[in-house]
């Protein structure tokens, strides 16, 4: 049985068959329409989400399924004190997969060791978030063509930004990806992706503060929120939240093919001004985002069509 807790779990080759399988669904989306009957998804949401777990809920009722779950720690027993180990034993008797979204890092992990389904990490606290990853790259893959030979700027809350730690993860292992990190100094990538990922695998990057300085070496921008929940003080969240605002000007000094991404919610940081310029993907993004979720529950469930 396997899991899904980091883009690593899949190898490349893996994650072109996934993508492929996504491409395809997007195309025929008829042909999956009963794939997954009879099989129930179980969304274990501890934390808030819009897309993630409706996108989820979407991809499993599009492969003809069902879903069950829980959108808030509050409404499970967790407000109980149940432990996510026995929770997942338990949920294991009622789903054939489960997604789980926690605001603790290695949750999803530790439910895995006690599952008896495939559990997906749906966003371990400022960790990884391996099922946006592989929405970003079906997203970058569809309108560009390519994963490797580009330079992707990464803007905003890198330190806390889990979906920014699983997308270096992932883009690594293509040929010729050069990062662009764009932050204030406070926000600054955490070590254990600028050493242990980005050096000790020799990947080109530069560390920025001014977005300006960045815009016109980028094929992909991809912008984040700054992620309130995670900062330890009001003040500093304040102070911090408005330090990227992407507007018309600024995407003046782009590239006419550059593609700006963001994993949403936008607060503020991409002015909606930005939303009608045809290089702005990220709603397009979310859409793609149910077709890999599709293909990852039949690749877990090992359903082929
Ligand atoms: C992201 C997340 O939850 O990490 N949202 C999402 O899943 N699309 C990004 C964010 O919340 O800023």
């Amino acid at each position: 049985m396997r899991h899904l807790m980091s883009p690593l779990d899949f190898s490349v080759e893996e994650l072109d068959q996934l993508l492929e399988l996504a491409s395809d669904i997007e195309k025929n989306p008829k042909k999956y329409a009963h794939a997954c009957d009879g099989k129930k998804l179980a969304t274990c949401f501890y934390e808030p989400s819009t897309r993630t777990r409706l996108s989820f809920e979407a991809a499993m009722l599009n492969l003809g399924g069902s879903v069950l779950g829980f959108a808030s720690a509050d409404s499970s027993s967790a407000a109980k004190g149940e432990s996510i180990s026995d929770t997942i034993r338990v949920i294991s008797c009622y789903a054939d997969i489960c997604a789980m979204r926690h605001p603790k890092e290695g949750a999803a992990l530790v439910a895995s060791q006690k599952s008896g389904i495939p559990v997906i990490n749906a966003g371990d606290g400022g960790h990884q978030h391996p099922t946006q990853t592989l929405t970003d790259l079906m997203t970058i893959r569809s309108l560009k063509g390519r994963l490797g030979n580009m330079t992707i700027g990464l803007c905003g809350d890198l330190k806390f930004g889990r979906t920014v730690h699983s997308l270096i993860n992932a883009l690594i292992r293509y040929e010729n990806v050069k990062f662009i990190l764009i932050s204030p100094e406070e926000l600054r990538i955490p070590s254990y992706i600028r050493d242990d990922v980005l050096r000790a695998n020799n990947i080109e990057f530069e560390e920025v503060e001014r977005l300006e300085d960045a815009m016109e070496k980028l094929d992909v921008l991809y912008m984040t929120r700054v992620q309130r929940e995670r900062f330890f003080n009001e003040e500093d969240y304040i102070r911090l939240k408005d330090f990227y605002i992407l507007t018309k000007e600024k995407m003046e000094l782009a590239r006419e093919d550059m593609l700006v991404l963001h994993p949403l919610p936008r607060v503020n940081e991409i002015s909606v001004e930005v939303d009608d310029d045809p290089r702005a993907v990220y709603f397009k993004q979310a859409q793609y985002g149910v077709y890999v979720r599709m293909a990852l529950i039949l690749t877990l469930l090992e359903i082929t069509v």
